[in-house]
Protein backbone atom coordinates (compact mmCIF):
# COMPACT_ATOMS: atom_id res chain seq x y z
CA UNK A 1 0.00 0.00 0.00
CA UNK A 2 1.34 3.55 -1.02
CA UNK A 3 1.79 5.60 2.11
CA UNK A 4 2.23 9.35 2.79
CA UNK A 5 5.70 9.97 4.54
CA UNK A 6 7.26 12.91 6.02
CA UNK A 7 11.11 12.81 4.85
CA UNK A 8 12.28 16.20 5.95
CA UNK A 9 11.39 19.73 7.45
CA UNK A 10 12.86 23.20 7.85
CA UNK A 11 11.66 26.58 8.84
CA UNK A 12 13.04 30.05 8.73
CA UNK A 13 12.18 33.26 10.17
CA UNK A 14 13.22 37.43 9.01
CA UNK A 15 15.51 38.48 10.96
CA UNK A 16 13.36 41.87 12.54
CA UNK A 17 12.00 40.84 16.06
CA UNK A 18 8.98 42.73 17.38
CA UNK A 19 8.22 42.49 20.75
CA UNK A 20 4.87 43.33 22.31
CA UNK A 21 6.91 46.50 23.93
CA UNK A 22 7.68 47.60 20.60
CA UNK A 23 4.08 47.21 19.57
CA UNK A 24 2.69 49.52 22.55
CA UNK A 25 5.20 52.32 21.11
CA UNK A 26 2.80 52.16 17.96
CA UNK A 27 -0.95 51.81 19.09
CA UNK A 28 -2.57 51.60 22.26
CA UNK A 29 -2.21 48.26 23.58
CA UNK A 30 0.19 46.53 25.94
CA UNK A 31 2.38 43.66 26.56
CA UNK A 32 -0.23 42.62 29.57
CA UNK A 33 -2.94 43.19 27.35
CA UNK A 34 -1.52 40.55 24.59
CA UNK A 35 -0.52 38.14 26.89
CA UNK A 36 -3.62 37.83 28.45
CA UNK A 37 -5.55 37.33 25.57
CA UNK A 38 -3.47 35.38 22.91
CA UNK A 39 -0.29 34.24 25.15
CA UNK A 40 1.82 36.11 22.55
CA UNK A 41 5.20 37.90 23.54
CA UNK A 42 7.06 38.26 20.45
CA UNK A 43 7.18 37.94 16.44
CA UNK A 44 9.44 38.01 13.34
CA UNK A 45 8.70 40.64 11.01
CA UNK A 46 10.52 41.04 7.47
CA UNK A 47 13.06 44.15 7.71
CA UNK A 48 11.37 46.83 6.04
CA UNK A 49 14.98 47.79 4.58
CA UNK A 50 15.62 44.82 2.79
CA UNK A 51 11.93 43.79 2.02
CA UNK A 52 10.90 39.97 1.34
CA UNK A 53 8.25 38.03 -0.36
CA UNK A 54 6.42 35.30 0.70
CA UNK A 55 8.62 33.32 -1.65
CA UNK A 56 11.76 34.53 -0.24
CA UNK A 57 11.15 33.31 3.24
CA UNK A 58 9.77 29.74 1.23
CA UNK A 59 12.57 29.05 -0.39
CA UNK A 60 15.07 29.51 2.97
CA UNK A 61 12.76 27.11 4.68
CA UNK A 62 12.33 24.96 1.82
CA UNK A 63 16.27 24.24 0.80
CA UNK A 64 16.45 23.19 4.71
CA UNK A 65 13.82 20.84 4.27
CA UNK A 66 15.37 19.46 0.94
CA UNK A 67 18.76 19.13 2.61
CA UNK A 68 17.17 17.08 5.66
CA UNK A 69 15.05 14.71 3.33
CA UNK A 70 18.71 14.07 0.90
CA UNK A 71 16.53 15.76 -2.08
CA UNK A 72 17.76 17.82 -5.09
CA UNK A 73 15.13 20.57 -5.83
CA UNK A 74 14.77 18.45 -9.20
CA UNK A 75 13.76 15.45 -7.27
CA UNK A 76 10.45 17.38 -6.74
CA UNK A 77 7.58 15.95 -8.44
CA UNK A 78 5.15 19.06 -7.56
CA UNK A 79 5.46 22.13 -5.12
CA UNK A 80 2.40 22.79 -3.22
CA UNK A 81 2.37 26.61 -2.12
CA UNK A 82 0.12 27.77 0.84
CA UNK A 83 -0.12 31.35 1.92
CA UNK A 84 -2.76 34.31 2.33
CA UNK A 85 -0.22 37.30 1.58
CA UNK A 86 1.37 35.76 -1.50
CA UNK A 87 3.94 38.13 -3.48
CA UNK A 88 1.69 39.13 -5.82
CA UNK A 89 -1.91 39.44 -6.73
CA UNK A 90 -1.32 36.65 -9.06
CA UNK A 91 0.95 34.50 -10.17
CA UNK A 92 0.63 32.50 -7.24
CA UNK A 93 4.01 32.29 -5.06
CA UNK A 94 4.70 28.49 -5.75
CA UNK A 95 5.53 29.23 -9.34
CA UNK A 96 8.00 31.80 -7.87
CA UNK A 97 9.57 29.26 -5.54
CA UNK A 98 9.54 27.15 -8.40
CA UNK A 99 12.35 29.73 -10.47
CA UNK A 100 14.05 30.22 -6.96
CA UNK A 101 14.76 26.73 -6.55
CA UNK A 102 16.53 26.18 -10.30
CA UNK A 103 13.63 24.46 -11.82
CA UNK A 104 12.13 24.45 -14.91
CA UNK A 105 8.73 22.97 -15.32
CA UNK A 106 8.08 21.72 -12.27
CA UNK A 107 4.67 21.91 -11.53
CA UNK A 108 3.37 24.35 -8.70
CA UNK A 109 0.03 25.07 -7.07
CA UNK A 110 -0.89 27.65 -4.91
CA UNK A 111 -3.86 26.82 -1.95
CA UNK A 112 -5.39 29.86 -0.52
CA UNK A 113 -6.24 28.10 2.99
CA UNK A 114 -4.99 30.85 5.45
CA UNK A 115 -4.29 28.78 8.60
CA UNK A 116 -5.38 25.61 7.42
CA UNK A 117 -3.13 25.81 4.38
CA UNK A 118 -0.91 23.04 6.20
CA UNK A 119 -3.71 20.95 6.57
CA UNK A 120 -5.14 21.01 3.08
CA UNK A 121 -1.29 20.61 1.65
CA UNK A 122 -0.79 18.30 3.26
CA UNK A 123 -4.31 16.32 2.05
CA UNK A 124 -3.42 17.14 -1.16
CA UNK A 125 -0.49 15.69 -1.04
CA UNK A 126 -1.44 12.47 0.25
CA UNK A 127 -3.99 12.24 -2.36
CA UNK A 128 -1.73 12.71 -5.34
CA UNK A 129 1.16 10.47 -4.03
CA UNK A 130 -1.52 7.63 -3.13
CA UNK A 131 -3.18 8.05 -6.55
CA UNK A 132 0.50 7.17 -7.29
CA UNK A 133 0.38 10.46 -9.75
CA UNK A 134 3.09 11.96 -7.64
CA UNK A 135 5.94 10.39 -5.60
CA UNK A 136 8.44 13.77 -4.09
CA UNK A 137 5.62 16.66 -2.86
CA UNK A 138 7.46 19.90 -1.40
CA UNK A 139 4.75 21.67 0.68
CA UNK A 140 5.65 25.06 1.46
CA UNK A 141 3.58 27.59 3.73
CA UNK A 142 4.99 30.71 4.12
CA UNK A 143 3.87 34.42 5.19
CA UNK A 144 4.75 37.71 4.87
CA UNK A 145 1.84 39.83 7.00
CA UNK A 146 4.03 42.48 8.45
CA UNK A 147 3.46 44.72 4.89
CA UNK A 148 -0.48 44.26 5.24
CA UNK A 149 -1.37 45.12 8.71
CA UNK A 150 -2.37 48.61 9.68
CA UNK A 151 -0.01 49.23 12.68
CA UNK A 152 -2.41 52.06 14.36
CA UNK A 153 -4.98 51.38 17.59
CA UNK A 154 -7.42 50.78 14.74
CA UNK A 155 -6.45 47.84 13.68
CA UNK A 156 -4.57 46.38 16.79
CA UNK A 157 -7.17 43.34 17.61
CA UNK A 158 -5.66 41.74 14.59
CA UNK A 159 -2.07 43.67 13.88
CA UNK A 160 -0.89 42.00 17.25
CA UNK A 161 -1.28 38.48 16.72
CA UNK A 162 0.08 38.28 13.03
CA UNK A 163 4.09 36.78 12.48
CA UNK A 164 6.10 36.50 9.36
CA UNK A 165 7.52 32.99 8.81
CA UNK A 166 7.78 30.11 6.92
CA UNK A 167 8.14 26.21 7.09
CA UNK A 168 8.33 23.38 4.90
CA UNK A 169 8.02 19.90 4.44
CA UNK A 170 9.18 17.00 2.05
CA UNK A 171 6.34 13.93 1.58
CA UNK A 172 7.27 11.18 -0.21
CA UNK A 173 5.55 7.57 -1.17
CA UNK A 174 6.74 4.51 1.18
CA UNK A 175 5.16 0.99 -0.17
CA UNK A 176 4.63 -0.61 3.11
CA UNK A 177 1.64 -2.75 5.27
CA UNK A 178 2.53 -0.75 8.43
CA UNK A 179 0.30 2.10 9.67
CA UNK A 180 2.94 5.10 9.66
CA UNK A 181 2.37 8.41 7.78
CA UNK A 182 -1.18 10.36 6.93
CA UNK A 183 -3.41 8.33 9.10
CA UNK A 184 -6.54 10.09 8.84
CA UNK A 185 -7.78 13.38 8.43
CA UNK A 186 -10.52 15.65 7.94
CA UNK A 187 -10.97 18.92 5.82
CA UNK A 188 -14.16 21.79 5.83
CA UNK A 189 -15.18 24.76 5.21
CA UNK A 190 -18.06 27.06 6.19
CA UNK A 191 -18.16 30.32 3.55
CA UNK A 192 -21.12 31.43 5.77
CA UNK A 193 -18.22 33.49 7.49
CA UNK A 194 -15.81 34.11 4.90
CA UNK A 195 -16.68 37.94 5.99
CA UNK A 196 -15.68 37.20 9.28
CA UNK A 197 -12.28 37.23 8.55
CA UNK A 198 -11.02 39.33 5.44
CA UNK A 199 -8.80 41.87 3.61
CA UNK A 200 -11.31 42.79 1.40
CA UNK A 201 -9.41 45.24 -0.83
CA UNK A 202 -7.81 44.73 -3.66
CA UNK A 203 -10.65 42.35 -5.09
CA UNK A 204 -11.92 41.69 -8.52
CA UNK A 205 -15.61 42.15 -7.29
CA UNK A 206 -14.69 45.97 -6.63
CA UNK A 207 -14.24 48.25 -9.37
CA UNK A 208 -11.98 49.60 -9.55
CA UNK A 209 -10.19 47.29 -7.79
CA UNK A 210 -8.89 49.52 -5.21
CA UNK A 211 -8.89 53.93 -4.98
CA UNK A 212 -7.81 55.91 -2.72
CA UNK A 213 -11.02 56.32 -0.77
CA UNK A 214 -10.25 52.58 -0.26
CA UNK A 215 -7.36 53.49 1.57
CA UNK A 216 -8.81 56.16 3.63
CA UNK A 217 -11.61 53.77 4.44
CA UNK A 218 -8.56 51.06 5.33
CA UNK A 219 -10.08 48.13 3.61
CA UNK A 220 -6.98 46.70 2.82
CA UNK A 221 -6.24 46.14 6.07
CA UNK A 222 -7.48 42.63 7.43
CA UNK A 223 -10.18 42.62 9.61
CA UNK A 224 -11.68 39.92 11.86
CA UNK A 225 -14.77 39.34 14.29
CA UNK A 226 -12.16 38.07 16.54
CA UNK A 227 -15.08 36.61 19.18
CA UNK A 228 -16.93 34.41 16.71
CA UNK A 229 -13.94 33.36 15.42
CA UNK A 230 -12.60 32.08 18.93
CA UNK A 231 -16.08 30.77 19.08
CA UNK A 232 -15.41 28.21 16.19
CA UNK A 233 -12.54 27.26 17.38
CA UNK A 234 -13.69 26.52 20.65
CA UNK A 235 -16.90 24.11 18.81
CA UNK A 236 -15.33 22.78 15.34
CA UNK A 237 -11.55 21.83 16.59
CA UNK A 238 -12.36 19.49 19.66
CA UNK A 239 -15.15 18.06 17.59
CA UNK A 240 -13.33 17.28 14.48
CA UNK A 241 -10.42 16.09 16.12
CA UNK A 242 -12.71 13.33 17.91
CA UNK A 243 -14.25 12.50 14.56
CA UNK A 244 -11.10 11.68 13.26
CA UNK A 245 -9.64 9.71 15.91
CA UNK A 246 -12.85 7.43 15.69
CA UNK A 247 -12.26 6.92 12.02
CA UNK A 248 -8.82 5.87 12.50
CA UNK A 249 -9.47 3.47 15.97
CA UNK A 250 -6.73 5.60 17.57
CA UNK A 251 -6.99 6.65 21.86
CA UNK A 252 -6.47 10.22 22.09
CA UNK A 253 -4.11 9.39 24.66
CA UNK A 254 -2.26 7.20 21.91
CA UNK A 255 -1.61 10.98 20.46
CA UNK A 256 2.48 11.39 21.37
CA UNK A 257 1.88 15.44 20.11
CA UNK A 258 -1.47 17.55 19.36
CA UNK A 259 0.12 20.20 17.00
CA UNK A 260 -2.25 22.91 16.56
CA UNK A 261 -2.23 25.89 14.45
CA UNK A 262 -0.88 28.84 16.02
CA UNK A 263 -3.88 31.68 16.62
CA UNK A 264 -4.36 31.81 20.24
CA UNK A 265 -3.24 30.30 23.20
CA UNK A 266 -6.22 30.12 24.71
CA UNK A 267 -7.79 28.32 22.04
CA UNK A 268 -5.21 25.92 22.41
CA UNK A 269 -5.17 25.25 25.69
CA UNK A 270 -9.25 24.91 26.04
CA UNK A 271 -8.71 22.28 23.06
CA UNK A 272 -6.21 20.42 25.80
CA UNK A 273 -8.83 20.44 28.56
CA UNK A 274 -11.93 20.05 26.66
CA UNK A 275 -10.07 16.66 25.42
CA UNK A 276 -9.10 15.74 29.17
CA UNK A 277 -5.78 15.80 27.77
CA UNK A 278 -2.68 14.98 30.13
CA UNK A 279 -0.44 18.69 30.26
CA UNK A 280 2.27 19.07 27.89
CA UNK A 281 0.62 17.15 25.10
CA UNK A 282 -0.52 20.01 23.21
CA UNK A 283 2.08 22.18 21.79
CA UNK A 284 2.71 25.93 22.20
CA UNK A 285 4.76 28.18 20.30
CA UNK A 286 2.75 31.55 19.41
CA UNK A 287 4.76 33.15 22.28
CA UNK A 288 7.84 32.94 20.07
CA UNK A 289 6.38 33.53 16.65
CA UNK A 290 2.61 34.94 16.38
CA UNK A 291 0.31 33.47 14.12
CA UNK A 292 2.41 32.91 11.24
CA UNK A 293 -1.08 31.21 9.45
CA UNK A 294 0.45 28.83 6.87
CA UNK A 295 3.67 28.13 8.53
CA UNK A 296 2.43 27.42 12.27
CA UNK A 297 1.95 23.80 12.17
CA UNK A 298 4.74 22.76 9.56
CA UNK A 299 6.79 25.13 11.86
CA UNK A 300 5.75 23.46 15.11
CA UNK A 301 6.47 20.27 13.55
CA UNK A 302 9.76 21.08 12.65
CA UNK A 303 10.72 22.39 15.93
CA UNK A 304 9.56 19.61 17.88
CA UNK A 305 11.02 17.30 15.95
CA UNK A 306 14.56 19.40 16.76
CA UNK A 307 14.07 19.57 20.43
CA UNK A 308 13.21 15.97 19.93
CA UNK A 309 9.74 16.08 21.73
CA UNK A 310 8.62 14.00 19.13
CA UNK A 311 10.61 11.62 16.70
CA UNK A 312 10.63 7.91 14.92
CA UNK A 313 7.57 6.02 15.63
CA UNK A 314 5.48 9.52 17.34
CA UNK A 315 2.08 9.96 16.30
CA UNK A 316 0.74 13.78 16.04
CA UNK A 317 -2.67 15.22 15.75
CA UNK A 318 -2.51 18.95 13.83
CA UNK A 319 -5.47 20.66 13.75
CA UNK A 320 -6.72 24.38 13.02
CA UNK A 321 -9.30 26.87 11.91
CA UNK A 322 -8.89 30.27 10.44
CA UNK A 323 -10.12 32.31 7.66
CA UNK A 324 -12.89 30.90 5.23
CA UNK A 325 -13.99 29.64 7.97
CA UNK A 326 -11.70 26.71 7.28
CA UNK A 327 -10.82 23.80 9.85
CA UNK A 328 -9.66 20.45 9.93
CA UNK A 329 -7.34 17.87 11.83
CA UNK A 330 -4.99 15.43 10.20
CA UNK A 331 -3.12 12.49 12.65
CA UNK A 332 0.54 11.10 11.27
CA UNK A 333 2.58 8.62 12.24
CA UNK A 334 6.44 8.80 11.82
CA UNK A 335 7.80 5.94 10.04
CA UNK A 336 10.23 4.39 12.61
N1 LIG B 1 -4.65 45.89 22.78
C1 LIG B 1 -5.43 46.40 23.72
N2 LIG B 1 -6.76 46.34 23.67
C2 LIG B 1 -7.32 45.72 22.61
C3 LIG B 1 -6.54 45.13 21.59
C4 LIG B 1 -5.15 45.25 21.70
N3 LIG B 1 -4.32 44.73 20.78
N4 LIG B 1 -7.36 44.57 20.67
C5 LIG B 1 -8.62 44.79 21.10
N5 LIG B 1 -8.60 45.48 22.27
C6 LIG B 1 -9.72 45.94 23.12
C7 LIG B 1 -11.00 46.04 22.34
O1 LIG B 1 -11.12 47.32 21.72
C8 LIG B 1 -12.04 45.84 23.41
O2 LIG B 1 -12.20 47.03 24.12
P1 LIG B 1 -13.64 47.44 24.71
O3 LIG B 1 -14.01 46.36 25.69
O4 LIG B 1 -13.39 48.77 25.33
O5 LIG B 1 -14.55 47.48 23.54
C9 LIG B 1 -11.36 44.83 24.36
O6 LIG B 1 -9.96 44.93 24.10
C10 LIG B 1 -11.80 43.40 24.12
O7 LIG B 1 -11.72 43.16 22.73
P2 LIG B 1 -12.14 41.82 22.10
O8 LIG B 1 -12.00 41.87 20.60
O9 LIG B 1 -13.49 41.45 22.65
O10 LIG B 1 -11.01 40.86 22.71
P3 LIG B 1 -10.94 39.30 22.70
O11 LIG B 1 -10.84 38.79 24.06
O12 LIG B 1 -11.96 38.68 21.79
O13 LIG B 1 -9.51 39.07 22.02
C11 LIG B 1 -8.57 38.35 19.94
C12 LIG B 1 -9.26 39.49 20.69
C13 LIG B 1 -7.25 38.09 20.59
C14 LIG B 1 -8.35 38.78 18.50
C15 LIG B 1 -9.45 37.07 20.01
O14 LIG B 1 -10.79 37.39 19.70
C16 LIG B 1 -9.00 35.96 19.11
O15 LIG B 1 -7.91 35.45 19.24
N6 LIG B 1 -9.87 35.49 18.20
C17 LIG B 1 -9.58 34.35 17.35
C18 LIG B 1 -8.52 34.68 16.33
C19 LIG B 1 -8.32 33.52 15.39
O16 LIG B 1 -8.30 32.36 15.77
N7 LIG B 1 -8.22 33.82 14.11
C20 LIG B 1 -8.12 32.75 13.14
C21 LIG B 1 -6.76 32.61 12.64
S1 LIG B 1 -6.17 33.96 11.72
C22 LIG B 1 -6.41 33.56 10.04
O17 LIG B 1 -7.10 32.66 9.67
C23 LIG B 1 -5.80 34.44 9.06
Amino acid sequence: MIRTVIRGTGRHLPPRLVTNQDLAQWMDTSDEWIQQRTGIQQRYWIDPDHPEGASDLGVKAARIALERAGWQATDIDLIIFATLSPDVFFPGSGCLLQHKLGLETTPALDIRQQCTGFLYGMATADAFIRSGMYRRILFVGAEVHSTGLDISTEGRDVTVIFGDGAAAVCFEALETDEPVGVLGQRLHAQGEFAESLMTEAPASRLWPRLTPEMLDQRRHYPRMDGKLIFKLALKRLPETAMAVLKETGIDKHDIDLYIPHQANMRINQFFEKQMELAEGKVYHNIQTYGNTTAATIPLAIDEALEKGIIGPGSTICCFGLGAGVTWGVSIYRFVK
